[in-house]
């Protein structure tokens, strides 16, 4: 700005002595090389004055959202963004940083929640283990005696060395700790095989079970990690399933990637309940299906399946039972399920 003023003041004062060529004495041209200097420096000011004033206007909407912002943290992230909320300008800017405190706020809470959870669920079996060693120690016992108690506490441990491994699983999942190894897996196959594994309850319990497996091509998933979830799924459907009740699988296969569906004639999962089973130590409180586990099967279920880039869905089904439904697309994490 200062420079154009300069420019222009230089070609006012060649124009202006060139007009007046005649009357263009010594004494003119100091004084209109005066006023124009002066022009130049005054000018000069006033620009120099107004961006200061205009930068700073427009960047205080920025500062006060910054200051908002800054003053948010882990034990205050219900609060939320009100500078300029409504400012034409900032409205999009305010919204966005809101959605994401939203979303932090939520992650933050489900942490906070998991770790009350793991706290509480290990109490118990570390309350029972101490409780059984302590009256062991009270009196000298039968070698049959201390066996068993040796034989209830490992017992425990198994169950706490379950809990740990399902969490470690879980959350080194959620955090793309987990590599996947997709191969070309027979998913029948595979479907096949945890059902067999089941066969011991599914005849203690005579259930009835419908295979519909039409995977007819081979899925890019992870064998291993696909199986867990497969046999995740249906163990709950038996476990949840009374005697003499039903339990269907089916499988499909297309090019973008496999379906399984898992149903049975259990009681069902409450409406209100549904968006939670996939929560880690989420139990739903049905009279039928409480205490019966950790709650942690189904939120391995998901982090399994988001990590392999699928999608779950559990609903009612039909008759009355629980349905789930997973779809993987092939090649693992980043592409879409399959449509
Ligand atoms: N097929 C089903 N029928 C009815 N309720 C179900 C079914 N599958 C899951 N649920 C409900 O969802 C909850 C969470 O299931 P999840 O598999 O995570 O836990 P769990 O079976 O109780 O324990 P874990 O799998 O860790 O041994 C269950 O406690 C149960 O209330
Ligand atoms: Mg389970």
């Amino acid at each position: 700005m200062a420079v154009g003023l300069v420019l222009a003041t230089g070609a006012l004062f060649w124009a202006t002595s060139r007009t007046m060529k005649d009357q263009f004495t010594p004494r003119v041209e100091v004084d209109l090389a005066l006023a124009l200097a002066t022009v130049v420096i005054a000018g000069t000011a006033a620009t120099l004055v107004g961006a200061w004033w205009f930068t700073g206007w427009a960047v205080q909407p920025v500062s006060e959202i910054t200051e908002q912002a800054t003053r948010i943290e882990a034990g205050t992230l219900d609060q939320r963004i009100v500078a300029h909320a409504d400012t034409d300008e900032y409205r999009d800017l305010v919204a966005m940083l809101n959605r994401m405190l939203e979303r932090l706020e939520r992650q933050f809470n489900a942490q906070r929640r998991l770790t009350a959870d793991v706290g509480h669920e290990l109490r118990h079996p570390l309350t029972a283990l101490r409780g059984e060693i302590e009256v062991a120690l009270r009196a000298d016992r039968s070698p049959r005696e201390y066996r068993n108690v040796l034989r209830s506490a490992l017992e425990e441990i198994e169950h706490l060395t379950g809990m740990s491994e399902d969490l470690l699983l879980i959350s080194r999942a959620e955090a793309h700790l987990l590599v996947l190894r997709p191969t070309q897996a027979d998913v029948n196959a595979i479907v096949t095989r945890e059902l067999d594994g089941l066969h011991a309850v599914v005849e203690e319990k005579d259930l009835t079970v419908d295979r519909s497996l039409a995977a007819d091509r081979p899925a890019t998933v992870d064998p291993a990690l696909f199986a867990r979830m497969v046999q995740h799924l249906l163990s709950n459907a038996v476990k949840f399933t009374p005697v003499g009740g039903r339990v269907s699988v089916a499988t499909k296969s297309g090019p973008e990637g496999v379906r399984l569906s898992v149903q049975d004639s259990g009681p069902g999962i409450a409406l209100a309940d549904l968006p939670h089973v996939f929560e880690p130590f989420y139990r739903a409180n049905s009279a039928r299906t409480r205490g019966t586990g950790t709650g942690l099967g189904l939120a391995m279920v998901g982090a399994i399946t988001r990590l392999h880039g699928g999608r779950i869905q559990a609903s009612s089904a039909d008759g009355g039972g629980a349905r789930f439904e997973l779809e993987l697309p092939n090649g693992g994490s980043g592409s879409g399920p399959p449509g």
